[in-house]
């Protein structure tokens, strides 16, 4: 399929300060897009980012057929663009449309996007430390009908953004006990937007509260930990580092899963398991809570210095040289070709002419 690109006027690049990026503000100039007609794939192009024309009784605004992933490119030191474990993205987007009862993207269509957007935008990403580009590849529902169905058609789009931190400093946490982000059987390892949704109301009582995040419990007891609102969340106690496991309410996180890797190579005993916050409350008190931190891909890693539960709060104290910050450096490191990648996790983007099809 030939892939059309029509390029914007002006860019936009000169109003962005990569000195002082926010995050998910500075979205580049282009956008990749391609519909489902119901058979097949059409109409892939590269387009200006500009609003698209739709219809109000298009299904993914009623029905909720709407899923997401987040991933960064990076320039490294040879300034060529590396993508963190695009694969992983990718078959992640198929079990989150798989879930949704949604048509699932080819692996050809996804690499296209990301390769001709990079390459499109590619002044986008910049080499300063802390800054990358977070590619937002999307699906949603475009049947324009209000019977409740799977639709036929589909539109897969990609689109980016310059980035700095998510979060700049360590976090202060609420642990939520009223509300369910997920249930056994629901949407919860689902990267659908409906899930996002239902967390906004707690996320906006906990900020009312002074909290920078909410982290779920699950829905029965409310008693073991599940992630945080933004990404996966780690304790460590002494050399045992402890995460909830993934069976069905957590996001199955990537930086999760490189934090898991990276941990084991360096003699780290890694358990994915139930863990109740009376246990992490009870670490505190015996003076073993060493760390906690949460992970994402927009979050990076990140330290949780305060855990509130039912009004009451254990503080971690925040050192140098935490398994944290030397796991960030790694991570950082592998990203930017600083070491070697022997996980095989980046993925070099061909910068090409345009009519190049990858
Ligand atoms: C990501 O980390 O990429 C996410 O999708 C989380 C979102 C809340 C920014």
């Amino acid at each position: 399929m030939v892939l059309k690109i029509t390029k914007c006027e002006k860019s936009r690049i000169n109003d962005v300060d990569f000195n002082n990026l926010s995050f998910g503000k500075e979205i580049s100039d282009h956008v990749f897009i391609a519909e489902f007609d119901g058979n097949s794939w059409i109409n892939e192009r590269i387009q200006p980012y500009t609003p698209l024309q739709l219809n109000i009784s298009l299904s993914a605004l009623h029905y909720g057929q709407s899923i997401f992933e987040g991933l960064k490119a990076f320039r490294d030191i040879n300034n060529q663009i590396q993508i963190f474990r695009p694969i992983d993205n990718f078959k992640r987007m198929n079990l989150s449309a798989k879930r949704m009862c949604m048509q699932e993207i080819p692996e050809e269509l996804f690499f296209k996007g990301l390769n001709h957007l990079c390459n499109i935008d590619k002044n986008w990403i910049s080499n300063k430390q802390g800054n990358s580009f977070y590619l937002r590849p999307l699906l949603f529902a475009t049947d324009e009908s209000l019977g409740v169905h799977a639709s036929k058609k589909y539109i897969f789009a990609i689109f980016g953004c310059a980035v700095g931190a998510y979060y700049s400093k360590s976090l202060k946490i609420k642990v939520e006990t009223n509300f369910t982000r997920a249930c056994i059987g629901g949407t919860g390892e689902a990267k659908t937007a409906g899930n996002y949704a239902a967390s906004l109301l707690a996320a906006k009582i906990a900020s009312e509260q002074g909290f920078d995040q909410i982290l779920w419990t699950d829905s029965i007891e409310h008693k073991y930990i599940e992630e945080l609102g933004s990404s996966n969340i780690f304790i460590l106690s002494d050399k045992n580092l402890i995460t909830p496991q993934t069976s069905g309410t957590v996001l199955k996180g990537i930086t999760r899963d490189s934090v898991i890797k990276l941990a084991k190579s360096m003699n780290y005993n890694v358990e994915e398991r139930k863990i109740s916050i009376d246990e992490i409350f009870e670490l505190s008190t015996q003076q073993k809570l060493t760390e906690v931190f949460a992970t994402g891909t927009a979050a990076t890693i990140v330290s949780i210095k305060e855990l509130n539960y039912n009004g009451n709060s254990i503080f971690i104290n925040q050192k140098n040289d935490t398994l944290s910050s030397i796991l960030k450096n790694k991570l950082d490191e592998i990203k930017h070709s600083k070491t070697a990648d022997i996980f095989g996790w980046n993925y070099t983007v061909k910068i090409n002419e345009p009519s190049t099809s990858f």
